[in-house]
């Protein structure tokens, strides 16, 4: 039988995955790899929604791509490779726009909260169709399921509705994709606002984990992280945000149980807990970073092997694409 499909991707909308990233997404895809044909993408046609410098652009989509394989993603095994280079996701993005509703799409809450953000002159038009883009990405490779963290799950749920609403007008062209979604680790927090997202674009950088931080700037901002006057560790994300963030990602990266680490650390205090979770986070990043830098020493190598896997990535898209064409009534070119 084959392998169902899996797709995902990340923005290279920075130098560096930040652990959120890291925990609610690459760890999954890490684990389910080998049970998937998955294919992996660095969305770089999504990261021109927001300013970019060009040459800065460049350098991170492959810093992202390598942040990849240095997490475990086996480029010979799943398809890794970058957006832009299968031109099928631009185009059926197009078709897939002329069946989405305007309001639908208003109904977006990353847009509403970007464009409330960045106000309405300097909110452009590709932030508005994003989700739709991200639709075309998911549906061009029959995708059973997408490994994401929460806050992609409206975009996911949209990407359902444009493929039941296509399957039923024109006749079925995509598989119904289903997010999937760890519960436990779906949100990481920020260190220092422990009630908001951890997020490659947060306003300040103490409250953010980067895979590819010096271990010790990464050691330093656990120590720095908010907690609160209790003293104990213990999990209450309502009355304890701080420490009930600190202690998911103490169990995400040693694959133990919250109640595990909490009988480790009682009568302890905070001081040892972060201690620990620090030698935890060194211990698992060192080596990614190692990797990802050894990577990117030889950017020939893996513009090479992102190459390959875009041709491996095009013949699948394409296919679907020219379906999709025929199926909506354009005129095939002989
Ligand atoms: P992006 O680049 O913002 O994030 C990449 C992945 O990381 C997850 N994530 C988090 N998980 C837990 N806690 C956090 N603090 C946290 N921050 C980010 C995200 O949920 C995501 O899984 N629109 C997507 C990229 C995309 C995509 C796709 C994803 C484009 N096309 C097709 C899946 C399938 C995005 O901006 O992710």
């Amino acid at each position: 039988m084959s392998k169902s499909r899996l797709y995902s991707g990340m923005q290279p909308s920075a130098d560096s995955l930040q652990v959120g990233n890291y925990i609610g997404a690459l760890l999954q895809w890490r684990d389910l790899q080998d049970a998937y044909d998955a294919f992996f993408s660095v969305v770089d046609l999504h990261a021109l929604t927001q300013p970019n410098d060009p040459a800065e652009l460049r350098e991170k989509t492959r810093r992202t791509a390598a942040q990849y394989i240095a997490a475990g993603i086996e480029p010979s095994k799943s398809t890794l490779y970058v957006q832009s280079h299968v031109r099928a996701h631009a185009e059926l993005a197009w078709i897939l726009s002329t069946i989405t509703g305007f309001g639908e799409a208003s109904r977006m809450t990353q847009f509403k909260d970007k464009s409330a953000r960045y106000g309405t002159d300097a909110t452009n038009v590709g932030l508005f169709t994003y989700p739709v883009l991200m639709a075309a990405d998911i549906l061009l490779y029959q995708t059973d399921i997408v490994p994401v963290g929460d806050d992609q799950k409206q975009h996911v749920e949209l990407t359902r509705d444009l493929a039941e609403r296509f399957n039923s007008r024109y006749g079925t062209a995509f598989t119904v994709p289903m997010a999937t979604i760890q519960q436990d680790t779906a949100r990481i927090y920020d260190l220092q606002n422990p009630t908001a997202k951890m997020s490659k674009s947060a306003e300040s950088d103490a409250g953010v984990l980067w895979l590819l931080d010096d271990p010790a700037v990464s050691a330093k901002k656990i120590m720095r992280a908010v907690t609160d006057n209790d003293g104990s560790v213990r999990y209450d994300r309502e009355s304890k945000p701080g420490v009930s963030n600190l202690l998911t990602i103490y169990a995400a990266l040693t694959g133990r149980q919250v109640p595990s680490i909490e009988d480790e650390y009682a009568g302890r205090g905070y001081g040892d807990f972060k201690k620990g979770l620090a030698e935890v986070v060194v211990a698992e990043f060192g080596p990614v970073r190692e990797r990802a830098l050894e990577l990117l020493a030889d950017p020939a190598e893996l513009d090479r092997v992102l190459a390959s896997n875009a041709d491996r990535a095009a013949e699948v898209a394409d296919a679907t694409l020219a379906d999709v064409y025929d199926k909506v009534g354009l005129l095939r070119r002989r």
